[in-house]
């Protein structure tokens, strides 16, 4: 499927009824990892309460110890900071970077805003190198855009 024909599954996830928000959060990781190669592990971090760090929300791939990220910590941290797309076309590039997995060697993180707030992000790793494209920061800002919808 592509990135234009998955819109409508996500719009239709995120209609569904009788299911709890983190429930269709995992449909959403769920439905993208399935479906795009290159999306090898899909999860939501959300900011934890008052606190000045994320939290792992719904995810989908190998298990991560980094269940809570300081602000400013890695590339999530950094964008819960920033309210910028973070784009990283190899990680090991980067000096502030936690990583998760040996596997990985591409990350993008989009953040998720609910009234101009930056309340949490997607993350999305992958196994190939550098292989996002503006089409996919596009698609996930659609996809931040119908999940603060959920979440608001
Ligand atoms: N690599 C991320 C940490 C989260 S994992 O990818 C699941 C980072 O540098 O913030």
């Amino acid at each position: 499927m592509t990135l234009e024909e998955l819109k409508p599954k996500i719009k239709s996830i995120i209609s569904e009824e009788n299911q709890t928000r983190d429930e269709l959060l995992l449909k959403i990781c769920e439905i993208l990892e399935a479906n795009i190669d290159y999306y090898n592990w899909v999860g939501f971090y959300f900011k934890n309460g008052d606190k000045d760090e994320l939290k792992l929300g719904p995810y989908i791939g190998e298990p991560t110890d980094h269940i809570i990220i300081p602000f400013g910590k890695g590339i999530c941290g950094q964008v819960a900071v920033s309210n910028q797309n973070f784009v990283v076309s190899d990680v090991a590039a980067q000096d502030n970077y936690i990583a998760c997995s040996i596997t990985v060697k591409a990350e993008i993180v989009i953040p998720i805003f609910v009234n101009d707030e930056n309340i949490g992000q997607i993350d999305i790793d992958s196994n190939t190198p550098d292989p996002f494209s503006a089409a996919d920061e596009r698609f996930l800002e659609f996809v931040c855009t119908q999940v603060a919808a959920l979440i608001s």
